[in-house]
């Protein structure tokens, strides 16, 4: 049997603070296979973000181990194994809206060069936002922003898609094409984690969580 896509094994983070220590993390386990979506819900400053920065391998536990594919994580993996899409968006200022959803296919090393315009824009058009392309993050709005930065974090077909609240800033025309793209990468084989306190994002999911007090809880659909 293979080893799940993404795992987590006894998590704990602990940040300092003159105001006193916080322990976000304590034992945190998780397993997702690829092909699954699950979410990840809790109160605001529960750890949604610290447990993605984790999975994500830009931050680093005080104990415990995440594994991708079975292998450790050091640092943060290139973007074909795991991408993010962070809360705070973290687009590229001085790249266009295309030249951001492209650069994780144009980094890739093994990658085929030719698609890549065809496919930024068909992802671009499916959340809605093809018309931006031309555009800098800057001139467009901070929902418009948070569908790039989705697309940018699907381009290159990652196997572990992270993404943290994914649908906060978008109204109800604009969600279902975020929903579908979400599900569609999970049945495509990635596993995607999605960190959410939408009911609709829960919706759409296989399995899902509660952080709470450091660990996390399935909780029935
Ligand atoms: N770098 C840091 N230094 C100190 N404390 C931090 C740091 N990062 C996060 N925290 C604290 O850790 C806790 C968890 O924060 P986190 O951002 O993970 O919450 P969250 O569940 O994502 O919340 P939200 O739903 O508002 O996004 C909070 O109490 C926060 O203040
Ligand atoms: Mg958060």
């Amino acid at each position: 049997m293979s080893a799940p896509a993404l795992r987590a094994l006894g998590l704990r983070r602990r940040f300092a603070h003159p105001s006193g220590d916080v322990e976000v993390l304590r034992g945190l386990e998780l397993s997702v296979d690829a092909g699954e979506l699950v979410t990840v819900s809790g109160r605001s400053g529960s750890g949604k973000s610290a447990l993605l920065a984790l999975l994500g391998g830009f931050d680093s536990p005080d104990a415990g181990r995440v594994l991708l594919g079975g292998e450790p994580v050091d640092g943060a993996p290139p973007w074909h194994t795991c991408a993010v899409l962070p809360q705070a968006l973290g687009l590229a200022p001085e790249l266009t809206v295309g030249e951001n959803v492209a650069l994780p296919l144009r980094l890739r090393p093994d990658g085929d060069k030719d698609g890549i315009d065809m496919r930024v824009s068909a992802l671009l058009g499916d959340l809605g936002v093809g018309a931006l392309v031309e555009r800098y993050p800057g001139e467009v709005s901070f929902g418009q922003q948070q569908r790039v930065a989705l697309a940018r974090a699907v381009s290159g077909r990652p196997k572990v898609l992270l993404t943290d609240e994914p649908t906060a800033h978008l109204d109800a025309a604009s969600k279902p094409a975020v929903l579908r793209l979400l599900r569609r990468c999970a049945d495509e084989g990635a596993a995607v984690i999605v960190a959410t306190h939408d009911d609709q994002v829960r919706a759409v999911a296989d399995r899902r969580f509660r952080l709470t007090d450091g660990v996390i809880m399935a909780v029935p659909g």
